[in-house]
């Protein structure tokens, strides 16, 4: 089944570069992946340099994603982006990052109102999820996995299953250097996949799902050869145009 899905390479910039410093990095991941083709790549810079990057976008493949958003459409909530200010600029958004669960309060609760708000807007989540070192020690991992997913995708109809992606993310692993092993991350994505499958059959053969944590162009073509590991979220190295590139090009089938 993974021949139809089609590898997906995500760079989450997190809180870096300025709109300048954005363009720079655009304009040579353009370059470089020019006429590349049977891989998805996106690019989700900070909120700030969105207007930027999407002219700077214009004539490449390379799709622009947001990495929050709010959940209601408008309203007094100082300080917060919503989906139909984002939409003038981005396809994707990803949802629910650790370090947002983490820093910013997020709930299983409040990540599944904003994959709800994502879709029903047409845009495209990747829902992100994942592990402590902590749970992944005392094996509490799969049943983390399964919370997560379930509470995420709660009241998700089938007809919309097939836009989410999933993003795998051991906690542990991110901005580490220590990304798990391909065998472990095929482990827990294929697992995730059968949690798809208990809630949406067949349907679970046409979601996507990433590992993130420290993929680098060492370790990615091995983490996406995986049969249930359709391509990668990227951090620190979605900052360097030669790293990303060569990511890209190692999830080509
Ligand atoms: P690193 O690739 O820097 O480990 O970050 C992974 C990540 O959090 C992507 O969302």
């Amino acid at each position: 089944m993974k021949q139809t899905r089609i590898p997906f390479i995500a760079g989450n910039w997190k809180m870096n570069k300025t709109a300048a410093e954005a363009i720079t990095l655009v304009y040579e991941l353009k370059a470089a992946l020019a006429g590349m083709e049977g891989v998805e790549v996106a690019v989700c810079p900070p909120f700030t340099a969105l207007a930027a990057v999407k002219p700077a976008l214009a004539g490449s493949s390379i799709k622009l994603g947001a990495q929050n958003v709010h959940a209601e459409p408008k309203g007094a909530y100082t300080g917060e982006v919503s989906i139909p200010m984002l939409k003038d600029f981005v396809d994707i958004i990803i949802i629910g990052h650790s370090e947002r669960r983490q820093y910013f309060g997020e709930t299983d609760q409040s990540v599944n109102k904003k994959v709800l708000a994502v879709l029903a807007a047409g845009l495209e989540p990747i829902l992100c999820i994942g592990e402590t070192l902590q749970q992944n020690e005392a094996g509490e991992t799969k049943n983390v996995l399964a919370r997560q997913v379930s509470a995420a995708l709660s009241d998700v109809p089938a007809a919309e299953i097939s836009r989410v992606t999933i993003a795998y993310e051991p906690i542990w692993a991110i901005g580490t250097g220590r990304a798990a092993t391909a065998d472990d991350a095929q482990d827990r994505c294929a697992y995730i996949r059968g949690q798809l499958r208990s809630k949406y059959g067949d349907l679970a053969d046409q979601v996507r799902i990433q590992y993130g944590g420290s993929v680098t162009p060492a370790n990615a073509g091995e983490l996406i050869a995986k049969p249930d590991i359709d391509g990668a979220l990227v951090g620190g190295a979605s900052l360097k145009s030669a790293d990303f590139t060569a990511i890209a090009k190692a999830a080509k089938p």
